[in-house]
Parts: structure tokens; sequence; C-alpha cells
């Protein structure tokens, strides 16, 4: 039995990549890994699996269709997990064709490919095979203040570049079953944040710029709420998805963990200030308001009852424990850190925060 991962050197694949082969249960089960390697995606993710042979990494596009037939004829996989995608809100602003391209016409590539493969299988293992793809609560929309949480029946309405693409993605999959019955699940999941996290994003960006003394852009009033989980407790969501999940369902991932981003800004700014103070003063110093992001959601909640009471997850996580661990990996991976801030990297800083 194999797994065909997508996008599993970006951060939640190459966590789940890394969890997967580390958890007993799982651990003999090969895995191939097919990424692009965009600015995300980084192969020092997985240098711990370097001549590891049940981990085969190879360089490609999923929207090669010709590739993608080949690694499924080859490896014959049981399952597909599909991470791969550009998952940036704020480059989706700046130029969203990346999206579609990946996100829509590779999410569709991979379908085609798979549902041709799924067709010459029998018996057991075309009854075992799974196409799972893993999204986002943003297809959801924004949530008023008191909103009940986004269970999967709330409508779609995405409101950026970035959630279209993954709505599209979504429809896609959903048709797929119920079109040609392709063996399908799907996770919906909240903000994730954890080890290997690109420091683009809110927590990761935040603590390598205060170990910097350089400013923590929060954008607007900082009173937007997203609900935070620990990455591992994705990966383990996933995995029983995988495992026990229905096949055609969908199933809301999240860690019970509304937060406004100002608290969570405060929350890195303290933990710095006891794991490595700064002679200048508190790290809250840094906070400086930009302007906000355009059409930027104010809300998002999950309500993860149903894959609680389906296939008993939760997340084993608290924001307190996971988030210290987040830190705490920042601060020993320095060298990651430096590696993955290349010139690429400080021309979208520079892009993205200049006329803010
Ligand atoms: P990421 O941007 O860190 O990684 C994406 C990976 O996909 C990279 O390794 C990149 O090289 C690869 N990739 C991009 N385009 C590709 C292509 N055309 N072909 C092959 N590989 C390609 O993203 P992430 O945060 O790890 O997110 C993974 C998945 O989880 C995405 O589908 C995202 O929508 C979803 N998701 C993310 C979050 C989050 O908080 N980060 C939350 C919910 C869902
Ligand atoms: P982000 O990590 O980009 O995830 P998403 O937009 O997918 O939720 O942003 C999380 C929240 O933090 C979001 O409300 C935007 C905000 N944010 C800032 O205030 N400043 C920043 O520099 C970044 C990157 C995000």
């Amino acid at each position: 039995m194999t797994l065909l991962v997508t996008g599993g050197a970006g951060f939640i694949g190459s966590n789940f990549v890394l969890d997967w082969l580390a958890t007993p249960e799982t651990a003999g089960e090969p895995v191939v890994n097919l990424d692009a390697l965009t600015y995300a995606g980084n192969r020092d993710n997985l240098a711990t699996l370097e001549g590891d042979a049940r981990h085969v990494f190879v360089h490609g596009d999923i929207t090669d269709r010709a590739l993608v037939d080949r690694l499924l004829a080859e490896h014959r996989p049981r399952a597909i997990v599909h991470f791969a995608a550009e998952s940036h809100v704020d480059r989706s602003i700046h130029g969203p064709g990346a999206f579609i391209r990946t996100n829509v016409q590779g999410t569709f590539t991979l379908l085609e490919a798979a549902r041709a493969h799924w067709s010459t299988l029998q018996g057991p293992a075309r009854e075992a095979f799974r196409f799972h793809h893993v999204s986002t609560d943003e297809v959801y929309g924004s949530l008023g203040p008191s909103d009940p949480a986004f269970t999967e029946d709330h409508p779609y309405q995405p409101n950026s570049p970035y959630s279209a693409s993954k709505a599209a993605s979504d429809h896609l999959v959903r048709a797929w079953h119920h079109t040609y019955g392709l063996p399908v699940t799907a996770t919906n999941c909240s903000n994730n944040y954890g080890p290997w996290h690109f420091p683009e994003k809110l927590i990761p960006l935040m603590i390598v710029n205060a170990l910097a003394g350089k400013p923590l852009p929060v954008y607007g009033d900082g009173q937007q709420v997203r609900d935070w989980l620990y990455v591992g407790d994705h990966c383990s969501a996933i995995r029983a998805v995988l495992a026990r999940g229905r096949v055609g369902e969908t199933y809301n991932v999240g860690g019970w963990n509304e937060k406004p981003n100002m608290e969570i800004v405060h929350t890195v700014c303290r933990l710095l200030d006891e794991l490595r103070p700064d002679p200048a003063g508190p790290h809250a110093r840094l906070i400086t308001h930009v302007k906000d992001r355009p059409g930027h959601d104010r809300r998002y909640a999950i309500d993860a009852r149903k894959i609680e009471r389906e296939l008993g997850w939760r997340p084993a996580e608290t924001f307190d424990t996971g988030i210290r661990k987040t830190v705490q990996w920042v601060l020993d991976h320095g060298d990651w850190i430096a590696r993955v801030q290349s010139g690429a990297y400080r021309e979208w800083v520079s892009a993205n925060y200049a006329a803010r």
C-alpha cells in the first residue's frame, strides 16, 4: 500500500508526511510526494527522510497530467491526499492567476487522472481507493460576531481569490463523486500554525519580526477572529478521515479556539519576552497597525462536532501548549528561517507591506 501526497513539501503537507512515517500504525506505508517546490515548498522540511526508502520525492506539477498518470500507474497508491495549492490570501490579491491554475486546474487534473486510474481497479483495490481533498474554512465566507460556527452545510460564500479558488476545487471534488462515483472525502480546516510554517502568515511572521526587532504589522483594528489549530491535530484529523471517513462526506476540522488577531500577537510577544527577552523592552512595543487587507473576512469559526461524533477526533493540543511549542520551534530553527527568507521572500514582503 502506498499514498500519493501532493504538496508534501509545504507547511501542512510536510508535517503530514513526517507524522505519517513516524506514527506506528502508518509508518510502514510509503509516501510518494509530488510537489512543484514553489516559494512555499521546501525540501529542507523533509531532510530527516533523506535516504529513507519509504519516501519518494517527485519534483513536478499537479497540472502535468502525463506525470500524474505515470505516478499512478507506477506506484498504484491506495489513496491520493491532495494538499498542493497556492495558499496565501494576500498573494491571491496581488496575483490571482497562479491560484486558478494550481487550485482549480490542478485539482481538475488530479481528479481526471484519479478517475482514469480508479476505473482500472477491481475488487478490494477499487473498494479501498480514496481521493482526499484538503480544503479550508474560508470557502464559507465571513461570520458576524454572534453567528453560529460553520457546519458542513453552511452555504459557500468565498470572498477572496484564494477562497474562491478553493471553493471551486471543492465543487469539482463533489461533482466527481456525484457524477462519476469517484470515492472522495474532504476536510475543511481552520487556520493552522506550528513547525515549518512559512513566515508570510500571521503567527510565524510575528515571531520572526519580533525576534528581528521589526514592526509587527497588524491589519486594520486587529479584531478579526480566526479559529487556530495546531498543525499536528490537522494531520491526525486527515488520518482519521482516511481511515474511517464516509465516502462522499466533508468533515470540518477546527480547534474550538477562536481568537482575535491582537490576542494572538500579544501572546506571541509575551512568550518571546519570557523565552528570548529583548533588552530594548517588551516585544509588544513593536505592534504597528497598518492598512487593512481588501475584502478582509472578519470572523471564521468551525463547528467540529461531526468529525468528533463520527470519527472520535478532537484536537490534542490546546492553544497554550501549541503556541509555546511553535515559538520554541522557531527559536530552535533559525537556520531554516534564514534560508526561507531568500531574495524572493524579501521582494514579497516589500510588495505586500510597502503601501501600508
Ligand atoms: P503551503 O503554501 O505551505 O504549501 C503548498 C505546497 O504546494 C508547497 O509545497 C508548494 O510547492 C506546493 N505546490 C504549489 N503549487 C503546486 C503545483 N502546481 N503542483 C505541485 N505542487 C504545488 O500551503 P499549506 O498551508 O501547507 O496548505 C496546504 C493545503 O491545506 C492547501 O490546500 C490549503 O488550501 C489547505 N489549508 C491550509 C490552511 C492553513 O492554515 N495553512 C488551513 C486550511 C486548509
Ligand atoms: P493569514 O495568516 O494570512 O491567514 P488567513 O488570511 O488565511 O486567515 O492571516 C491571519 C489573520 O492575520 C488575518 O485576519 C490577516 C491577519 N494578518 C495581519 O494582521 N498581519 C499580517 O501581516 C498578516 C500576514 C496577517
